[in-house]
């Protein structure tokens, strides 16, 4: 049996590109087929494993012994400037602890997506995209879609969801856009800008909470000593930052990949109890969240197959690449809203298994839908090759997204 560094001059490097903007980076195809894990290297020489199949994605994201800890020595990083700042870890950014701490942080942001709340949030989803359609109709067409709908449903989502201006949408659309696939020193202060903000947007809801997320945190938790203010920082930061770039990547990817089969797109047209399946159809097809994204460190041994992935080993569970594995979903590659989709890992897996799914689900139902409900001649106005699909971004998507109708 081998280890974790030998046979370094043979193997892949890691990030891997997409070539193609509607499959992940076809070396994910051979390296599945050759068996479901593979050794790879960072760009600053450091090894690192791949899981590339369904089965073994779930046992390793699903595994006690790994960890999302970054603080801990050997935890992957994708850069290739060794002089590069590491990214510092901040209170209350439960994405990077472990199990028991990060459940405890956790568990007080579950009600605020409970099926109940996501519910109440509807018919605020709809009127907003109602909204900004009405705005993009009054202007006319041509129109990029990004920023006329896609960026715009995210960041004003976000607002609804915290409590906070609609005003500050922009500013926090900017800050969240830049960030790329290798680590480097450009993301730190956007960063900075955005916890600023956040700072100040918990400051006011101590003076006077609102009946909204931020004010139920500050009311139910800082006023009460279990967290400090600056945690209640760092578990709305992680938020915003994570729902932004994927959202508004899938309005865009999903509605290229509509407008690219027109078949299913009248199907559900005619019947849009279709929705929901095709909904997460969409979310396994471009699984937007890829590689990068699920870098995690062992800290005991863990068995896949007949190899080792050791204590302080590396790892990358690739998500995209279980959700394209032939052995959990036929004819992988196709698009098919009636495939139903709803076991797929573009949420992740495990306890970090993503925590706003179901809001994403509702804002991506209610954006499709009334996108093709009332703009229904809407097209591409550009050829589907000149399009600035993101691939160097550490979540696949598009710049811009020309349209007409
Ligand atoms: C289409 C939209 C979305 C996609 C594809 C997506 C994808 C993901 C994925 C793959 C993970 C797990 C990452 C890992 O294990 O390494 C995750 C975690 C997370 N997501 Fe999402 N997400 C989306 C929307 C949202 C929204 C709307 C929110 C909140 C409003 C959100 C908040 C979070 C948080 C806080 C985590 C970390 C959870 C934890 O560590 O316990 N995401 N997301």
């Amino acid at each position: 049996m081998t280890t974790l560094g030998e046979n370094q001059t043979a193997v892949r490097s890691f990030p891997m590109r997409r070539q193609c903007p509607f499959a992940p980076a076809t070396e994910y195809a051979e390296l599945r087929e050759a068996g479901p894990l593979a050794r790879v290297r960072l760009p600053n020489g450091q090894p690192a494993w791949v899981v590339t199949r369904y089965a073994e994605v779930q046992q390793v994201l699903a595994s006690p012994h790994i960890s999302t800890d970054i603080t801990r020595p050997g935890f992957p990083e994708l850069t290739s400037d060794p002089d590069a700042e590491r990214y510092q870890l901040f209170e209350g950014e439960f994405f990077n602890m472990d199990s028991p701490e990060h459940d405890v942080y956790r568990r007080m942001l579950i009600p605020e997506f409970s099926f109940k709340r996501i519910k109440a949030l509807r018919p605020g989803v709809q009127a907003m995209i109602d909204e900004l359609l009405d705005a993009m109709l009054a202007i006319g067409p041509p129109a990029d879609l990004a920023e006329a709908f896609a960026l715009p449903v995210a960041s004003l989502g976000i607002c609804q969801l915290l409590g906070v201006p609609y005003d500050d949408h922009r500013f926090f659309q900017s800050r969240v856009r830049t960030r790329k696939i290798e680590a480097s020193e450009d993301m730190l202060a956007p960063v900075a800008e955005l916890r600023a903000y956040v700072d100040a947007a918990i400051t006011r809801a101590e003076r006077e909470p609102g009946d909204n997320l931020i004010g139920r945190l500050v009311v139910q938790r800082v006023a009460t000593g279990e967290i400090t203010h600056n945690a209640a920082v760092g578990m709305v930061l992680q938020l915003l930052i994570a729902a932004h770039e994927t959202t508004s990547n899938m309005i865009m990817l999903g509605t290229l990949t509509l407008l690219r089969h027109p078949a299913q797109l009248a199907e559900l047209r005619a019947d849009p109890a279709l929705w929901p399946n095709a909904v997460d159809e969409l979310l396994r097809y471009h699984s937007v969240a890829d590689g990068p994204t699920f870098g995690r460190i062992a800290v005991g041994d863990i068995a896949v197959g007949d190899q080792v992935i050791r204590a302080g080993d590396a790892v990358f569970a690739l998500c995209a690449s279980a959700n394209h594995d032939e052995r959990a979903f036929d004819r992988a590659g196709e698009f098919d809203i009636h495939r139903g989709s709803g076991n797929h890992l573009a949420f992740g897996y495990g306890v970090h298994q993503c925590i706003g799914q179901n809001l994403a689900r509702a804002w991506l139902e209610t954006a499709y839908e009334t996108l093709f409900r009332r703009v229904s001649t809407l097209r591409l106005n550009a050829q589907v090759e000149d399009l600035s699909f993101k691939y160097d971004a550490a979540i696949f998507g598009l710049d811009e997204f020309p349209v007409t109708w």
